[in-house]
């Protein structure tokens, strides 16, 4: 495993054309984002050495080395999620890969739903901290030297970028939300008892994915931002059908605030470094 993330980083170091030291998950909510950037180099994921390929529904899934404003940026165009079938290892490799090509600080987005009865079809969570239910750890196993047997997870998500997000929120007049996100394997949207059970468990919002990126990242060192756009409400007495199409549109009503919140975030993000 090892002997592969270092494979996988040597050949693409051979190839950046910068040293970036921040990337991007570039989940739904972000594909506004994902047009900003100026592409210096775009490898598919079916190009590059040991990387699993995206399957999922409107997932284009390559890695894209370029600029955001004037910072060199790297962003992951379509993740692996642990329902499509791919194991935590395969879900967490490119980070792993990250890590060795030099990334310091993760963005990540994703769509939600939302718990807390506090919340919109639409707003943006910020991720205070996380509730792993993901049914597999991605750290099961012999542990990498890329980090410690028993990594703290005390503040998985970095406290200073969360005051940043707020301070820019506030100077833009963006609502933000804050809240616990919690990971499950889907690919089923929740029943309405398994709604209020995550709620009351501690959930704001429940969602498919980031929870085993955030995991390995944290455990190499990388900090950790995150954002989740609710676009649904599993509150009780409010639960209603949920579809994959509504979840997209809910997303992308939301892609202009979503691009204005990370790219400001990531071109002032040297107080996380
Ligand atoms: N549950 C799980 N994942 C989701 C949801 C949800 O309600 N909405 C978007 N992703």
């Amino acid at each position: 495993m090892y002997a592969k993330i270092q494979e996988t980083a040597c050949w693409l170091r051979e190839r950046m054309p910068s040293k970036p030291t921040t990337a991007i998950v570039l989940g739904t909510g972000l594909g506004q984002l994902a047009e900003e950037i100026q592409i210096t180099l775009a490898i598919n994921y079916k190009d590059i050495p040991n990387f699993p390929v995206s399957t999922v529904e409107g997932h284009t899934g390559r890695l894209i080395f370029g600029k955001l404003g004037d910072r060199d940026i790297l962003a992951m165009q379509g993740r692996f999620h642990f329902y499509e079938g791919y194991s935590m290892k395969e879900v967490t490799f490119p980070v792993r890969v990250m890590h060795e090509i030099g990334i310091k600080t993760l963005y990540v987005s994703n769509a939600s739903g939302g718990m807390n009865p506090s919340f919109k079809i639409g707003d943006i969570m910020v991720i205070t901290d996380h509730i792993n239910f993901f049914p597999e750890h991605p750290l099961h196993g012999p542990n990498l030297p890329m980090g410690p047997r028993f990594p703290d997870m005390h503040e998985a998500y970095d406290k200073k970028l969360i005051e940043l997000a707020d301070t820019i929120a506030s100077e833009k007049g963006i609502k933000l939300q804050h809240g616990v996100y919690l990971g499950t394997q889907g690919p089923t949207f929740e029943t309405p008892s398994e709604y209020r059970m995550y709620h009351i468990l501690g959930g704001d919002a429940v969602g498919m994915s980031t929870v085993p990126e955030v995991i390995v990242a944290r455990h190499c060192g990388i900090k950790v931002f995150g954002v989740s756009i609710i676009t649904d409400l599993g509150v009780e007495g409010i639960v209603c059908e949920v579809s994959h199409e509504e979840v997209q549109k809910a997303a992308n009503a939301t892609q202009p605030i979503m691009a204005d919140l990370m790219r400001e975030m990531i071109n002032r993000n040297e107080v996380a470094e």
